[in-house]
């Protein structure tokens, strides 16, 4: 397994709409163990395969609390199947917008459909953080950020934020 670097915004990748995968085999295996190291490292509770660069539409998740056992999901080629009228506000955050965090509104409930890490079918309903995440994550494989559903001037604010972080970051590093 191996830590892969994490895209952040504005690159234009995060925007590319992801590709469905043909077969689950040991290389999308191998794929979703980096993106779950490179998740934990992180530290995240979801990613999806085009923050590291894949434009292919995979999703790792681990919803666990701090003192619980990991609890890693994988979702390959997810769709919602249906959802529910009334919305959840939540206080989301991404990997590939650090440090920025802003209340959307999501469907409560959403039923979903997806192959695992085995390539076997399932549907199931999410709920509460497990529909807000896989909702967010999902989001991604259509090149879509959470920024996105946030009016114009908090989505800029946003990116100038990370903008500015990175490059005293990288005056830090040369110095
Ligand atoms: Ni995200």
């Amino acid at each position: 397994m191996a830590i892969r670097d994490i895209l952040i915004v504005p690159n234009p990748v995060l925007k590319q709409v992801s590709k469905p995968v043909e077969r689950v085999d040991d290389e999308t295996r191998a794929l979703m163990d980096d993106m779950l190291e490179t998740m934990y490292a992180a530290p995240g509770i979801g990613l999806a395969a085009i923050q590291v660069g894949i434009p292919l539409r995979i999703i790792v998740m681990d919803l666990a609390g701090q003192d619980e056992e990991p609890a890693p999901r994988y979702f390959i080629n997810p769709e919602i199947l249906e959802d529910v009228e009334e919305l959840l506000p939540w206080e989301e955050g991404c990997l590939s917008v650090p440090d920025y965090y802003e209340d959307v509104e999501r469907p409560r409930r959403v039923k979903i459909r997806y192959l695992d890490y085995h390539g076997k079918d399932v549907v199931e309903w999410a709920e509460e953080l497990y529909a807000v995440c896989i909702q967010h994550e999902m989001d991604h494989l259509n090149g879509v950020l959470f920024i996105d559903h946030l009016s114009r001037l908090k989505r800029q604010r946003a990116i100038r934020k990370v903008q500015k972080a990175e490059r005293e970051k990288a005056l830090d590093a040369a110095v």
